[in-house]
């Protein structure tokens, strides 16, 4: 991967910021650390829960044929053989001899240019690695010296239930996707709801996967969250079905604020044997162009496998036509952590301003933002002023997520708010105590501008709705 000094600048000053300000913490830190798995911290689980509501609003609420699921973490084993990861969901490995770093030998293919199938055997990777070894160094100590590739199962095992037996024999996993969920409660969809082909049903929670070699943040984690939607269709829509899905996710992420040319289609050139087109979103990170969604046509393998390992007929009869058959699958796969980092890449910006100053600030789309509205008193020390402010903060709060910061001085607050992506910052002064007017504050331009308070509420929904800041009142600042 070419990473130049300022792309690694932007990723170091993401994670240091996502650190700093309370989104993103390292797991069990003061144990040392728990490689691969991160925590949410207060401003990150809002960034969290507003792209999660971005999803389903999209997904589920607009949409008049696609459901919602919170389907268990824990399933019966037989799922996962069925689904084929028991056997094939594994990732080629290499060691460094020298520093012993741990490497997916895909990767290291793929920056040299060579794409390895996801079907291959241990044998066949082990061959086609042999032949372009010699020119790949390890990224970390820039030696040339591998072992033998080995596949490793991304499966995680639990120790669940079943006291008396060898759990090791008839082992319960976390689950590895969130789709088998989706898959297995088909059936029970169908029959509960007023759904029929083509019918979509989406779901958002955690998977767990052993990845080998888990690096770039929460690019790629041990413990993530995914926010899938699968859509049953019959054999003869699927293409067109397949089509219209790449449309509207693209068409998702441009209205979720992210730009255009930080988008581009990856057409996957290995398909596994079921599967009849796959289609990559790529996000333009930091560290470059990397998958962040993947859009699948899976045919109807996944109904065709769990009704064979399960002996439940899942077939379906068509009430106009009564053609039946195996419904077909098409996916929308996406994690949060990734569109987080996407996100968050897309609205990091460093600002020079007047006199030598920065200013770091995180310009989210409006919807997105963790916090909408920060309130501070102008002197912390005027109680009336204070009393005041807490009393437009404690309206406000019942409509938004809202933070009351009266702690050092005015210039300190901005920049935290900053920091955090704060829409908006409320000033409350002395003319506020007069007529009930305040100093509103634009996040983007540093705008300011005086607004009755009694309008606060209907100022700040239009600005989320995407109203221009300044179409509220004259610029004073
Ligand atoms: N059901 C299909 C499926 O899971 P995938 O390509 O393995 O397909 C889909 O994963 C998406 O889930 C990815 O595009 C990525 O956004 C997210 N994802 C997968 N593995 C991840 C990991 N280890 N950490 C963070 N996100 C991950």
């Amino acid at each position: 991967m070419a990473e130049n000094k300022q792309t690694k600048d932007k990723m170091q000053q993401i994670i240091s910021l996502c650190k700093r300000r309370g989104f993103v913490f390292p797991s069990s830190e003061i144990y040392g650390g728990f490689s691969a798995v991160y925590d949410l911290g207060p401003y990150g689980v809002e960034l969290a829960n507003n792209i999660k509501a971005a999803w389903w609003k999209a997904m589920v609420q607009e949409r008049e044929n696609i459901v919602g699921l919170d389907s268990a973490i824990f399933m019966h084993s037989k799922i996962w053989e069925a689904s084929g990861h028991v056997g094939g969901f594994a990732d080629p490995l290499t060691e460094c001899k020298k520093c012993n770093s741990r490497l997916r030998v895909d990767h290291l293919l793929e920056e040299a240019g060579v794409m390895a199938d996801e079907k291959m055997t241990e044998d066949e990777i082990n061959k086609l690695f042999d032949e372009h070894k010699s020119k790949i160094k390890c990224p970390s100590c820039g030696k040339n010296d591998w072992t033998k590739v080995k596949k490793f199962n991304l499966l995680v095992k639990a120790n669940l239930g079943n006291f008396t037996e060898d759990w090791s024999r008839d082992p319960v996993y976390l689950r590895g996707e969130t789709c088998q969920g989706i898959y297995v409660n088909y059936l029970n969809v169908l029959n509960s709801s007023r759904v029929q082909i083509p019918f979509g049903i989406a779901q958002i929670g955690k998977a767990f996967r052993n990845e080998v070699t888990a690096r770039q943040f929460i690019f790629r984690t041990r413990e993530f969250e995914q926010m899938e939607m699968q859509y049953f269709c019959s054999p003869n829509q699927e293409m067109e079905e397949y089509e219209k899905l790449r449309q509207s996710r693209w068409q998702y992420y441009l209205n979720l604020g992210i730009s255009e040319k930080n988008l581009k289609w990856h057409k996957h050139e290995n398909l596994v044997f079921y599967a009849k087109e796959a289609y990559d979103i790529e996000y333009n990170f930091p560290f470059g162009f990397k998958e962040l969604e993947g859009i699948h046509a899976r045919s109807d393998y996944d109904l065709s496998q769990h009704s064979k390992f399960s002996g439940v007929a899942l077939d379906y009869t068509d009430p106009e036509t009564k053609e039946k058959y195996i419904p077909h699958i098409i996916e929308s796969s996406v994690g949060v952590g990734r569109t987080m980092l996407a996100v968050l890449t897309e609205a990091f910006v460093e600002e020079q301003l007047e006199k030598g100053e920065t200013r770091i600030v995180l310009k989210f789309p409006a919807k997105l933002a963790p916090i909408k509205a920060a309130i501070f008193p102008l002197l912390a020390n005027k109680p009336e002023l204070v009393e005041k402010a807490r009393s437009i903060f404690n309206e406000l709060k019942k409509d938004f997520m809202c933070e009351f910061d009266d702690s050092g001085n005015i210039g300190k607050r901005y920049r935290r708010q900053d920091e955090i992506g704060t829409l908006v910052a409320l000033t409350c002064d002395f003319e506020t105590l007069e007529n009930n007017t305040i100093t509103l504050r634009d996040r983007d331009t540093m705008a300011q501008i005086r607004v009755d308070v009694a309008k606060i509420k209907e100022i700040l929904e239009k600005i989320i709705e995407g109203e221009q800041f300044l179409s509220f009142g004259k610029k004073i600042k």
